[in-house]
Formats: C-alpha cells, sequence, structure tokens
C-alpha cells in the first residue's frame, strides 16, 4: 500500500494535504482507496511513479470532501476501474463549526457523474457487505454497538443543521493477508471499534493482523480513547497506522501503548503485508 493523500509528508516533492487517499496493490488487482481532497493524489501518483489510470477498483470511504474531492479527475483516468460507495455517500452533506454550516459533500456535477456511472455497472452501491475482489471486502454500513463512540462531529443533512448525518454511508476494506486482515479505514465515524467488531462478523474465522489510516478520534474524550486502545489490545493487533483524522492527541496514546506495533502513514509511506 503506498500513501497518496493524507496530512503529513515527510519526503521531498511530495506534497500533504487534509485528506486520505491510498494506493493498494495485491497480486493481480490496484485498487485507489479514497480520492483525497483535490488532484494533489494524481501529483503523488506521478511523482510516486502510479499510474491511476492502472486501477481496477475504487472504493470510497464515505462522502466527505476530503475522501471524495479527487475522484472527479480520477474517473477521467481510471476509465476501467469499478467505483464501490454507498448510495447516501452522494447525498449533500453539512457541517457546522463557529456557528455556521458548511457544505462537505461532493459537487452536484460529481454527484451525477457517479449516479450515471453506476447506471451503467461499472461499479456497486454497498449497501451490504460487498466483495471487490477475491480476498477484499467493502464492510457496507456499520452498525453501531458500542456506547462510547459518535460519528465524531456535528455532521448534517441540510444546511439548516436540524437533521443530523449518521454517517451511514461510512465504511471500511480489509484484505485477506496471510497474517491476518489488513484492515483500511477512511474517517471511522461508524467508530474504529464497531467497524472491527463488524469485520468479526463478517469474517469469523480470521484474525484482524493491521489497520490504518483515519479513526476519527480528533474530538475524542480520553475514555473513549482508553476504550479503543483497550479493544486494539483485546484484538491483538499487530500493527497500527493512526492517520488524517485520528488527530495527534489520540496519535499519540496509541503510539504510547502500542509502540513499535505502530508505523507512519504520510504521504509516500509504503507499507507491505
Ligand atoms: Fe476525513
Ligand atoms: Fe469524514
Amino acid at each position: 500500500m503506498t500513501i497518496l493523500a493524507e496530512n503529513t509528508v515527510y519526503r521531498g516533492g511530495l506534497r500533504a494535504e487534509h485528506g486520505l487517499s491510498i494506493w493498494v496493490e495485491t497480486e493481480n488487482k490496484k485498487i485507489l482507496f479514497d480520492t483525497g481532497q483535490s488532484d494533489l493524489l494524481l501529483q503523488n501518483a506521478e511523482v510516486l511513479g502510479i499510474d491511476i489510470a492502472q486501477a481496477d477498483a475504487i472504493v470510497l470511504s464515505h462522502g466527505h470532501y476530503d475522501h471524495v474531492g479527487g475522484l472527479d479527475r480520477v474517473l477521467d483516468l481510471a476509465t476501467r476501474a469499478n467505483v464501490y460507495l454507498h448510495p447516501l455517500a452522494i447525498e449533500p452533506k453539512f457541517s457546522a463549526s463557529n456557528g455556521m454550516t458548511h457544505q462537505i459533500g461532493v459537487t452536484s456535477a460529481l454527484r451525477d457523474r457517479v449516479a450515471s456511472q453506476m447506471r451503467t455497472g461499472q461499479g456497486a452501491y454497498t449497501e451490504t457487505a460487498t466483495s471487490v475482489f477475491p480476498g477484499v471486502t467493502v464492510t457496507g454500513p456499520i452498525p453501531r454497538v458500542t456506547e462510547f463512540e459518535d460519528v465524531g462531529g456535528r455532521f448534517f443533512l441540510d444546511l439548516q443543521g436540524r437533521q443530523p448525518d449518521l454517517l451511514i454511508d461510512d465504511q471500511a476494506m480489509f484484505l485477506e493477508t496471510t497474517r491476518g486482515l489488513v484492515v483500511v479505514l477512511g474517517c471511522a465515524h461508524a467508530g474504529v471499534v464497531n467497524t472491527l467488531e463488524h469485520i468479526r462478523h463478517l469474517a469469523p474465522n480470521q484474525r484482524i493482523h493491521a489497520i490504518l489510516g483515519g479513526m476519527h478520534l480528533v474530538h475524542a474524550s480520553d475514555i473513549r480513547i482508553q476504550r479503543t486502545l483497550d479493544a486494539f489490545r483485546r484484538l491483538g493487533i499487530d500493527r497500527i497506522g493512526p492517520a488524517h483524522c485520528t488527530g495527534w492527541h489520540a496519535a499519540r496514546q496509541i503510539w504510547n501503548a502500542f509502540g513499535e506495533k505502530c508505523f507512519l502513514c504520510c504521504v509516500g509511506t509504503q507499507v507491505l503485508f
């Protein structure tokens, strides 16, 4: 896996932005997971020698701008890729901060483009768990069972901020490896523990080897962070790559608790599973 867009970068020639995009290569398939908030992933991909046109699939974790912002340009290039997303990912989305409500979803032009691509059958709406390729699965909607997790912010379905957005579209992707499952998280608005528990339910005979991506603990209480760490311990996860909206406070606690099991996920990082 190669990180193409993320909030941090430690290598010359590459650039960072608030967003996430991860290039995944399996033995015979290439998958783009999320697209950052702009076309930055394409610039970074070029520097890294990755050809987005080779993508066999595009998986979108949810409909926030920092994950779907580069999708329009990606669709121009990745013409043979199937797209996987929940139908609510292309519905209007808003967030509230400083007494204002902001549009944070896809543009209406992109919504129409994705919807028409779906009508031609070049992709699938992930209303339930969906196999992308053998050994690669998208969770679809994630049941909310823990009492200590929430969507992690003030998200709404309307500009007036009246209807809360429960982020039903939020999903993760997991891949089978010889060591166990590798879980790729977008923002984990469903809660990272809910996400991992759902994956255990979907793949009951497999252990979770690694997790990486956004855990959206940026506004989380210390109790929520501690209970998340407890769950990681209980699940016996071997490798953890906190990124993007995990937030520095939570990321520091994850690194303190798990030490060398942790790895950086900045732009340009390549991880082999
Ligand atoms: Fe995000
Ligand atoms: Fe998000």
